[in-house]
């Protein structure tokens, strides 16, 4: 079998792979979310244009624009089924291209501490950008495989904290979608292990630094972002990463 045909192969693995992850309804891929929040009820003339309004009729919430874009957590409340996150940081997976608008999109990644925390300002990445196939909806995933914590700010296993991930699309409005964390010991094998498989940069996504100073807000890290040409290899690392598996 030629190269050119493994590799022709190995995108459509590749392909089922970021469509099957979509099939999940989730914006943290990794290391989980509160629950499903891709919802869109009632009408935008009933809830006379609020983001969220009571509905007299059924006594429940309505999302008239979508759950998603109600801060802090995408109308979700803090969940009691938490996920552990090891106590140095860890992994961050998301997929970003479930709504149209996100051709370009910024990231902010925050962390709230407490089990219901009073805020979100703890910035542990500095805002980075992504550039996405289309305007439309699209699937892919991009990985974070070791998100620091936020300087000075030092936990031990046991602690409660719930991590804030925002999407802005091209026009400023901002999703929100959170996960609640449980901090752990490095080798908490409660601890969900990253693989390729559910931590992974899609080929069709790119980063751009926004801005190329340090110590933005408490001291976010700056990523190392990678050139087009590294984010090109990968594709053919994970083939085969996969070849190997076969
Ligand atoms: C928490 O429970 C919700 C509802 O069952 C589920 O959708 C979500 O994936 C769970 N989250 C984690 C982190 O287990
Ligand atoms: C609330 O009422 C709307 C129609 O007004 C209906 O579509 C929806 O399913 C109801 N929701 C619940 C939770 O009963
Ligand atoms: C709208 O969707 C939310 C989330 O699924 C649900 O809790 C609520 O009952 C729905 N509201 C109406 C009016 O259907
Ligand atoms: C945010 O909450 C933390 C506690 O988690 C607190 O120390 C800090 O002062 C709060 N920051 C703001 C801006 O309210
Ligand atoms: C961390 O704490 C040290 C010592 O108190 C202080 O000098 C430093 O400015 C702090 N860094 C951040 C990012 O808050
Ligand atoms: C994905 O790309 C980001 C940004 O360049 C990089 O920091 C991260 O390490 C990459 N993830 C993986 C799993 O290689």
């Amino acid at each position: 079998m030629g190269l050119q045909h493994s590799i022709a192969q190995w995108s459509l693995v590749l392909l089922l792979l970021c469509l099957g992850l979509a099939d999940a309804h989730t914006i943290i891929t990794y290391p989980g979310y509160r629950g499903n929040n891709l919802h869109t009820n009632g009408t935008i003339q009933a809830a006379n244009g609020l983001g969220v309004a009571y509905d007299p009729k059924n006594g429940t919430l309505m999302y008239p624009y979508g759950m998603e874009w109600i801060y802090p957590c995408g109308g979700m409340p803090t969940s009691t089924n938490r996920t552990k996150w090891p106590v140095r940081g860890g992994a961050i997976a998301v997929q970003p291209g479930w709504f149209q608008g996100h051709q370009t999109a910024l990231f902010y990644v925050n962390i709230g501490l407490g089990a219901t925390p009073l805020n979100m300002s703890h910035p542990v990445v500095s805002p980075f950008q992504i550039t996405g196939p289309s305007n439309n909806p699209y699937p892919g995933t991009f990985c974070l495989p070791q998100v620091p914590l936020p300087a000075n700010i030092t936990v031990v296993p046991g602690d409660l904290a719930t991590i804030q991930v925002v999407e802005t699309a091209k026009h400023g409005a901002a999703l929100y979608n959170c996960v609640d964390i449980e901090f752990a010991a490095v080798n908490d094998p409660e601890i969900q292990e990253v693989t390729r498989h559910n931590c992974f940069n899609s080929t069709d996504l790119s980063f751009q630094y926004m801005y190329t100073t340090s110590g933005i807000g408490s001291g976010a890290n700056m990523l190392q972002l990678p050139t087009r040409s590294t984010m090109a290899l990968l594709p053919l690392l994970l083939a085969i990463g996969f070849g190997a598996l076969m």
